[in-house]
């Protein structure tokens, strides 16, 4: 005879489960799983409204206290914590069984690749981190004006996403780190998350046949959610389901639409995937109009490796309408950190050169070739890289649209690598710093030394005849003024 477990589908919840029948000696073929409020592998509410803020699932290792019979490897609580959010419906029943069979004269079980039960946990766990990463990828915001009462001044970026598995409390927490300075919400069928710069709340999911169909519907959608929802940020379940009965949720005419329509979106992003994309170009937005626009897609751009390893991506700032263009190599530590380019050791001795040469920092738009930090880990300190030139022409597609949208009248690159990027070409900076040159973005365009070679100097002589020499060349856009 088979005992029913309902409970809430989710890893901590099945954990606790899991730990209590261990405990009581339960075999796997005696229980059966019964997940409570799931269809499909779908919460009909989605993801609750706790704001814990992280999305974060407890310590792995939690179930080794249970009692000694009952320890496991770290790797399997890794693995079955992904695979909690796949829809497979045989999920938790197979990590039971993985779990009782490790406890019970199996401990090396995890290493035996052919096993069925191991093979379906690997398999589970992969598509989830696939589909994280793609919702990391894909997610593309749109800007909602003055829906924040709080800050009716504010653009709300708000998205819609529709992940193959419920792995969005696991992806959220990424768009929080990447987003920190900005309000935004991410809404797909498992939950919704709203994140106004300080607290993140979690809501329910989008009922399918809400599911926007329209780049518009997405702004009409946000209205009414954000009243009915995080306004003042608490969920009324009640007053959706008064709005949309869930009996009907299943049976509206426009469910046969989504279904082609995510279909659809699937596919393409099935091919991009495919396409495994070696340049940013698939993820600039093709007619931004603004720059606040690139900077959002910049944000969740995975055109090149770096993005794994980066905090942040670091778009250019600066007036829209600046006529002078400052591009630097690649952000710093600190500039990763803070998404801002220029802000640490580097862009303090830039910001002394333009003071220097008589240009206000506020006036100019200062950028960098890559947006990405490329460092090496090494003890607690991250060392800065330089990017290779397949990484700078990955990146180029930023920059190109940063400058298709600014025009200026001129373009600053220090050192190098901002050169191969704005000029196209390798130079040799003694062969063709400090004289006007002619790039597809300016028929002025300077290159100059880099900050961060000055700083390097350890002859103090040769830093101030650099520093001079740096801030003659920043000089010589002077006559030409700092802003239309
Ligand atoms: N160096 C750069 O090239 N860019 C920055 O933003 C900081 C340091």
């Amino acid at each position: 005879m088979t005992i029913d477990i309902e409970f809430k589908p989710d890893f901590v919840s099945w954990r606790t489960e899991a730990r209590r029948l261990l405990l009581a000696e339960t075999p796997p073929e005696d229980i059966s799983w019964v997940p409570a409020g799931e269809e499909q592998g779908r919460l009909l509410f989605g993801a609750g409204a706790s704001a814990d803020g992280h999305g974060q699932v407890g310590a792995s290792t939690e179930i080794a206290k249970a009692g000694p019979a009952t320890r496991v490897p770290r790797a399997f609580m890794e693995a079955a914590e992904l695979a909690a959010v796949h829809r497979e419906p045989r999920r938790w029943q197979v990590l039971y069984r993985i779990l009782w069979r490790l406890s019970h004269g199996e401990p090396h079980l995890l290493d035996i690749e052919v096993d069925d039960d191991v093979l379906l946990l690997r398999r589970m766990a992969k598509a989830v981190g696939r589909d994280i990463h793609k919702m990391h990828a894909f997610v593309r915001f749109r800007k909602v004006m003055g829906t924040n009462p709080d800050a009716p001044e504010d653009p709300v970026y708000v998205a819609w996403h529709c992940p193959d598995h419920a792995i969005f409390r696991l992806a959220v927490p990424f768009f929080v780190r990447r987003f920190r300075s900005m309000t935004f919400s991410i809404l797909t069928p498992d939950g919704s998350a709203f994140w106004d710069k300080k607290r993140l709340e979690y809501g329910p999911g989008v009922p399918e046949g809400m599911a926007p169909r329209l780049d518009d519907d997405l702004e009409a959608l946000w209205c009414s959610y954000y009243g009915a929802i995080f306004n003042p940020a608490r969920i009324k379940i009640k007053a959706m389901k008064r709005e949309m009965p869930v009996r009907h949720w299943r049976t509206l005419p426009e469910t046969a639409l989504i279904g082609e329509l995510l279909a659809g979106s699937d596919a393409r992003v099935a091919q991009m995937m495919k396409d495994q994309p070696k340049s940013a170009s698939a993820f600039v937005p093709k007619q931004a109009a603004e720059l606040a626009e690139l900077k959002i897609a910049a944000a969740v751009c995975a055109g090149c490796s770096l993005c794994h390893t980066a905090t942040n991506a670091v778009f250019g700032k600066g007036p829209a309408n600046a006529r002078i263009v400052i591009v630097g190599e690649q952000p710093g530590d600190q500039e990763d950190l803070l998404a801002e380019p220029f802000v640490g050791p580097a862009g303090k001795v830039l910001n002394e050169a333009l003071a220097a040469a008589g240009i206000r920092r506020d006036d100019v738009y200062v950028t960098n070739a890559v947006k990405h930090f490329k460092h090496k880990k090494v003890g607690l300190q991250r060392l800065h890289q330089k990017p290779e030139a397949r990484e700078v022409a990955a990146c180029r597609p930023w920059l190109a649209a940063e400058l298709q949208l600014i025009k200026p009248e001129i373009v600053v690159c220090l050192g190098a690598t901002a050169a191969l990027s704005v000029l196209g070409r390798m130079i040799r900076l003694a062969d063709e710093r400090g004289r006007w040159l002619s790039s597809s973005w300016s028929k002025r365009t300077l290159v100059t030394n880099h900050p961060a070679a000055i700083l390097r100097m350890m002859d103090k002589d040769q830093q101030a005849a650099a520093m001079a020499q740096f801030v003659a060349e920043l000089g010589m856009v002077t006559g030409v003024g700092h802003q239309r």
